[in-house]
């Protein structure tokens, strides 16, 4: 399985304090120069951690692959547009939010997703689309044209370690697998951390995992290299 980090909560960081540090683009370098199979950042409405400066940066400087998680407005169709990073994926957002809760209501939307991806899949950007391990959410997926679905692994990570656990993990097999037999590719990502991401090798052909908060705490006591060095060894 590929890597991808998000780094967005270096730019949390940063923010905190208005400052210049820690480096947004220090950081997608250190991951550049580590092998990762690309960078993940998440442009929100309300710019709370990466910001349009940071995307436009990354896009110039990065040789690796970016991917732009972003919400299905005008506006971000337009930055994504403009800015063509190698992915975009489609997520839910809501302002009050901590992070991303739950996947993206396709099938509920079914019209205006096939509208929002195809320019984007013209301009040659690999979408996909972050949903629930639902079968009804994958077909919607499978319509709108989407090569990738991003399967939201939260509800997984919650369950981890308690009687949940299984019923959680399940779900995600299956769901991988049925994607799989649409042809679509399948990622993962979200509150995957370095015990409960080893579970997810049990699943057939997932292409890449992407991994922001438990790398960027992990940094704080190891530094960035070998938090990324340790999570690109565990899902190698
Ligand atoms: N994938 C998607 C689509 C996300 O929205 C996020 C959070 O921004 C992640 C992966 C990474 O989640 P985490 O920070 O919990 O690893």
């Amino acid at each position: 399985m590929l890597l991808g980090v998000n780094i967005d909560h270096v730019a949390t960081l940063r923010n905190v304090r208005q400052a210049k540090e820690p480096d947004v683009i220090k950081a997608a370098l250190i991951c550049e120069n580590l092998g990762v199979a690309g960078i993940t950042t998440h442009l929100r409405e309300d710019r709370r951690h990466i910001k349009d400066d940071d995307v436009i940066k990354l896009k110039t400087i990065l040789h690796t692959r970016l991917n732009l998680e972003m919400a299905m407005t005008d506006e971000m169709q337009k930055i994504a547009l403009e800015l063509k990073p190698a992915a975009c994926c489609i997520v839910p957002e809501k302002r009050q939010e901590l992070t991303t809760e739950g996947g993206l209501d396709v099938a509920g939307q079914q019209k205006r997703v096939i509208e929002f991806v195809k320019p984007l899949k013209d301009a040659g950007i690999e979408v996909s689309m972050f949903i629930d391990p639902d079968a009804k959410q994958i077909e919607a997926s499978h319509i709108a044209g989407a090569p990738f679905i991003e399967l939201h692994t939260g509800a997984y990570a919650e369950a981890f370690g308690t009687n949940r656990e299984n019923t959680e993990f399940l779900k995600l097999k299956s769901a991988a697998v049925f994607a799989q037999s649409l042809n679509l590719k399948v990622n993962a990502g979200h509150g995957l951390d370095y015990e409960n991401v080893k579970r997810m090798h049990e699943i057939p052909n997932l292409v890449e995992l992407n991994i922001g908060h438990s790398i960027i705490a992990r940094a704080v006591f190891v530094g960035l290299e070998k938090a990324v060095k340790e999570m690109k060894d565990l899902i190698a």
